[in-house]
């Protein structure tokens, strides 16, 4: 588990080469506001290397958070997660390892009948049924349990520092809002049950749409609402507090809205998701934060011009991370070459609050 020494000391051992703010409190912690994503890329054995590379490179050059999800790749970023925290220098109790459950993960690669597999592993087993499932997402409890299990053994961890419920939003597809917040308490019941034994530290929720849209759109989940939850299922299960802690979504130069959309019930009106995750003392990390590697061939020239870096990855990286309340900007590096590139990102300042509102003036 990353702890408060830990990751402090490490702070202090890569703090100098970076610019001001570069390292950001999470929780007792403190973390770095880069992060690796693993999302992208293919299931194979050389991809694998490559980011098992990649990870032990950044780990060594001042990124100490590393995102995943069961899901990635077929399990093969999690587990080459795993196998980069066993090889580096690096402690694993100065990392923040977060990862995801609430999609189907297939074994090392697809298999020729997805609908077989789903069947023998998730409803003959009795994990789930196929009413519970929409497009290969589940979250109910027992679907997250079995998930949460998958992901110590594939990081091969005692515990991961901050578990994720997946993309809530897909069960929007085939059920109402209420219906979606009641299957997320009763996880998140879970969830404060699997946090009380040890084998997770903080939770949250991944997004890809719920939290930056409108009201009107299919959809929005609220974020007040979702949080309101979280408190309602310590309250249950009797835990001292929530361990519900952070959101996740994307943010970069294109995809602001979860700055600019007003969609969330703040104490005194509407309010952005990230401004109503801020006050609230939620951790944002960023994902897709340089736009799947569009923004390596170009930002608007406007906003270039404004952010500080020497490539344009690095003032894509520097945006994301400039973003109120934004914790960690996470970049998928599945490519070793990529990493210092990204890491000396942080050597430059980010935007100071008024230089970021103004790129939206
Ligand atoms: N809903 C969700 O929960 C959700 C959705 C999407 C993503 N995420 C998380 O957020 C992380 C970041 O998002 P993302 O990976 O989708 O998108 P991203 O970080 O915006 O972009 C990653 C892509 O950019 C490329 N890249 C990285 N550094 C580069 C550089 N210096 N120059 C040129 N290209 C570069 C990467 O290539 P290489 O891989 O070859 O280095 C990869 O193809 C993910 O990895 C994942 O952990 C979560």
């Amino acid at each position: 588990m990353a702890t408060s020494t830990a990751t402090w000391n490490y702070r202090d051992e890569f703090h100098e080469a970076f610019a001001r703010t570069y390292f950001r409190r999470f929780a007792d912690c403190i973390v770095s506001s880069i992060g690796v994503g693993t999302y992208l890329g293919e299931p194979t054995d050389e991809a694998d290397e490559n980011y098992e590379r990649a990870i032990v490179e950044a780990l060594e050059s001042g990124i100490n958070v590393v995102d995943t999800a069961l899901n990635y790749r077929c399990q093969r970023s999690e587990r080459a997660v795993g196998r980069a925290i066993q090889e580096t220098d690096v402690d694993r109790e100065s990392v923040l390892v977060a990862t995801k459950g609430g999609f189907v993960p297939f074994e090392g690669s697809m298999p020729e009948n997805p609908g077989e597999y789903v069947r023998e592993q998730y409803f003959d087993s009795g994990v789930c049924t196929p009413e519970e499932m929409v497009r290969g997402n589940c979250i109910t409890p027992d679907f997250i349990d079995d998930s949460l299990d998958r992901s110590l053994a594939n990081l091969d961890l005692e515990t991961i520092d901050l578990y994720y419920v997946h993309n809530p939003e897909t069960q929007l597809e085939e059920r109402s809002a209420e219906a979606v917040y009641d299957l997320l308490e009763a996880t998140f019941q879970r969830l404060e049950r699997r946090a009380a034994a040890g084998d997770i530290r903080h939770y949250g929720v991944a997004t890809w749409e719920a939290f930056r849209v409108g009201k009107d759109h299919e959809s929005y989940l609220s974020l007040p609402e979702v949080v309101r939850r979280a408190r309602a299922a310590s309250d249950t299960v009797g835990t001292d507090a929530t361990h519900f802690r952070a959101i996740q979504l994307p943010f970069n130069v294109h995809m602001a809205d979860a700055f600019t959309v007003e969609g969330q019930d703040g104490p005194e009106g509407p309010q952005s998701a990230l401004w109503f995750a801020h006050e609230a003392g939620l951790d944002v990390f960023t994902s897709a934060s340089i736009l799947q590697g569009k923004l390596a061939s170009g930002l608007p020239g406007d906003v270039a011009a404004l952010l500080d870096g020497d490539t344009d990855v690095q003032r894509a990286i520097n945006f994301a991370r400039s973003a109120p309340g934004v914790t960690s900007a996470l970049v998928g590096m599945g490519s070793p070459d990529h990493v210092p590139e990204n890491v000396a990102a942080g050597t430059f300042p980010p935007l100071g609050a008024s230089a970021f509102d103004e790129v939206f003036e």
